[in-house]
């Protein structure tokens, strides 16, 4: 099916795939001047992964345009942004985005992961066996790769899961790029306002998850608007990335039985397999828009200081410059250097906890559903989010 005329050229997709009109950027100039109705400017698309590795890897030529906080809308006024920027590790280049990582960089290495790992496989085990029991047909993405991750995420910060509803509506819609600009940045103030009072709870009872911890022993380092600020990426990034990674990377392996058998019958490629559907599918189409603070040549174009730049993920990870045969799934390959989780100085903060997750549910859910089947014709991808993605799953076994 073709992408629809009016869904951002760095959005568009066919299936699992960057559509054809963003790959032939990538294999003809590799960086092009795009208008961007959205955006309301014209922006500098970059595509390949040695150029993407260059924006986000030099922050002093390439800083975060922190005016774009709201994706895939035009620039916040000075005004609108001031409530929205504190905390937000997206909205700060070095050094007051290393202050801000430093703070939270010990809470998210890979052996404090590890910690997690009983109670993940807790609640992954958990949700199968509620979908066990239900029995077929169930959604997937209803049952469980939207809420393990929540789950997870809320336990981890402090938030209540029972506000999962109220919080993960208001999310979908600061997403959904088919919402006014309005709407989307209103979403925001409201998730600032629910987080402000769960801060003020942390701040006179701090309990042991991180919002208590941060709460209490960083209180000389960080305002209670920071506080907010880091409460909301985490749990806006906590869960719905990770959420359409479970719920597409399910439905890439049934529409390749054998890497679904071999992922059944040999676990111990979860890893490779994790590395794979990350690659392969690249739920975040771009990271936060970069501004060129001098002018700059990149892939053969020169780049005026204060332009525009966005780069394009899912085309990068299917460069033939990162593996061979790109297109091409396969759990068994090394797609280890991948640019899904970014690159640079903000490589995203969560990838331990997210690799972590992926490592044990996917397995576990194929283990528990040998003969795991999508039901209906055409899959419900979500073509107008910020995250591609599922927005249901319906299967039986
Ligand atoms: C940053 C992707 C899961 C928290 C990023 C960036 C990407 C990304 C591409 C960089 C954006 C840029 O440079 O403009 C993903 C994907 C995930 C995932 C694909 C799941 C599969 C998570 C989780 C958390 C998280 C589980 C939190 C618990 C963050 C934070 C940043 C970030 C805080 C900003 C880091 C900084 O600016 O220093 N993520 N993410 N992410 N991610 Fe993730």
């Amino acid at each position: 099916m073709a992408a629809m005329p009016t869904t951002p050229l760095h959005f568009r997709r066919v299936g699992f795939d960057p559509a054809p009109d963003l790959t032939e950027v990538r294999d003809t100039d590799g960086v092009r001047r795009i208008e961007s109705p959205q955006l309301g400017a014209s922006i500098w698309l970059v595509t390949r992964v040695e150029d993407v590795r260059r924006v986000y890897g030099d922050p002093s030529r390439f800083r975060i345009s922190a005016y774009h906080l709201v994706p895939g809308a035009p620039a916040l006024t000075d005004e609108e942004l001031a409530p929205v920027r504190p905390g937000n590790l997206l909205a700060f280049d070095p050094p007051e985005h290393t202050r801000l990582r430093r703070l939270l960089a010990p809470e998210f290495t890979a052996r404090r992961m590890r910690r997690l790992e009983p109670r993940i496989h807790e609640i992954v085990d958990a949700h199968l066996d509620a979908v066990e029991r239900k029995g077929p047909p169930a959604d997937l993405v209803a049952e469980f790769a939207l809420p393990v991750p929540a789950l997870v995420i809320c336990e981890l910060l402090g938030v209540p899961f029972e506000d999962r509803d109220e919080f993960q509506q208001r999310y979908a819609e600061f997403f959904d790029v088919t919402l006014s600009f309005e709407r989307r940045l209103a979403v925001q103030y409201e998730s600032k306002a629910y987080l402000t009072e769960l801060v003020a709870r942390a701040r006179a009872e701090p309990g042991d998850d991180l919002l208590g911890m941060l709460a209490r022993d960083e209180s000389a380092d960080l305002d209670d608007r920071e506080l907010v600020g880091i409460a909301d990426l985490l749990l806006l990034a906590g869960h719905e990335t990770t959420a359409n990674m479970l719920g597409l990377g399910v439905l890439a392996l049934l529409r390749h039985p054998e890497q679904f058998r071999l992922l059944r019958e040999e676990p111990g490629r979860a890893d490779a397999a994790v590395e794979e559907l990350l690659r392969w599918l690249t739920v975040v189409h771009t990271g936060v828009p970069r501004v060129a603070t001098t002018e700059v040549e990149l892939g053969g174009q020169a780049i005026g200081a204060g332009e525009l730049i966005i780069c394009s993920l899912p085309a990068a990870n299917r460069d033939p410059a990162l593996v061979p045969d790109p297109d091409r799934f396969d759990i068994g390959r090394d797609a280890g250097s991948h640019v899904a989780f970014g690159h640079g100085v903000h490589h995203c903060l969560g990838a331990p906890l997210a690799r972590m997750e992926m490592r044990i549910a996917f397995p576990a859910l194929v283990r528990r559903f040998p003969a795991l089947r999508t039901v209906g014709s055409y899959p419900d991808y979500r073509t107008q989010q910020v995250v591609y993605g599922l927005g249901s799953l319906p299967v039986t076994w």
